[in-house]
C-alpha cells in the first residue's frame, strides 16, 4: 500500500520478511568491506548516525563539508551496490537512469537525522528512493524551506520512501527511533539505504 507524507510517497511493506533479512545480508557485505564510521559536520560535530556506501559515489561529511566521492574515508573505493537495492530503484523510480549511490545509514536507539535537504546531486530531476529496515523511525517532512509546516509518519521495515517531483527538495529528517520495534536486526538499531543519482 502506499500513503504520502508531506508529498514523498511511501510504499509500505514493499520488502516482504525474506527480501528484508536478505537485504540485510548485502548490506553486511558492504559494510565488512567499507566499514560504518561516524561522520563530522564542516564545525566538527559528529553526527549520531554511523555511515558507509556502496556504488560509484559515496556521500562524505567531513571538516571540509559535503559531498559525494569514489572512496571511503580509510581509501577504498565503495563496495558493489547491493542488488537488491538496486531492484527496489528500478521497480519505485520511474526514471531511465540507475543509481550511482548507496549511502547506508545505521541508527542506534539513540540516533535521529536533523531537517535537511538532499541537494548535492546534479540533476533533481532524478528522485532519492529510501529503503528502510529494523527499529521503526518517525520520520519528519516539511516543505521546500526551511522552517515551514511539517508532518510526520512512521518508517517501518521494508517500507521504501520516493522523494520525487515537487517534493524533491523537500526539508526531511528522523525524529527518533522507537527501539525494540523490530526483531530484523539481533542487536537492534535501524539501516536506511538511500539510493542517488549524483551527476
Ligand atoms: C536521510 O534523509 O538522510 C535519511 C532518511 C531516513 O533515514 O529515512
Ligand atoms: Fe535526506
Amino acid at each position: 500500500m502506499s500513503v504520502e507524507v508531506g508529498g514523498i510517497v511511501v510504499h509500505q511493506e514493499h520488502l516482504d520478511a525474506s527480501d528484508q533479512a536478505e537485504l540485510v545480508e548485502q548490506v553486511r557485505r558492504v559494510v565488512r568491506a567499507a566499514p560504518l564510521y561516524r561522520p563530522e559536520t564542516r564545525t566538527g560535530r559528529k553526527l549520531s548516525v554511523r555511515m558507509t556506501s556502496a556504488g560509484t559515489f559515496g556521500w562524505i561529511s567531513d571538516r571540509s563539508g559535503y559531498r559525494y566521492d569514489r572512496e571511503h574515508p580509510d581509501g577504498m573505493a565503495w563496495p558493489p551496490m547491493p542488488p537488491l537495492a538496486l531492484d527496489v530503484w528500478r521497480s519505485v523510480a520511474n526514471v531511465p537512469r540507475d543509481p550511482q549511490s548507496c549511502l547506508i545509514n545505521f541508527y542506534d536507539a539513540n540516533a535521529k537525522m536533523g531537517m535537511h535537504q538532499d541537494r548535492d546531486e546534479a540533476d533533481f530531476e532524478m528522485p532519492v528512493v529510501s529503503i528502510s529496515l529494523g527499529d521503526d523511525a518517525r520520520f519528519r517532512v516539511g516543505g521546500p524551506e526551511r522552517g515551514g509546516k511539517t508532518e510526520s509518519l512512521w518508517l517501518k521495515s521494508g517500507d521504501v520512501a520516493v522523494m520525487g517531483g515537487a517534493a524533491r527538495m523537500n526539508f526531511h529528517g528522523i525524529d527518533k527511533i522507537r527501539a525494540g520495534s523490530s526483531s530484523l536486526l539481533p542487536n537492534g538499531g535501524r539501516i536506511n539505504l538511500t539510493l542517488r543519482v549524483v551527476d
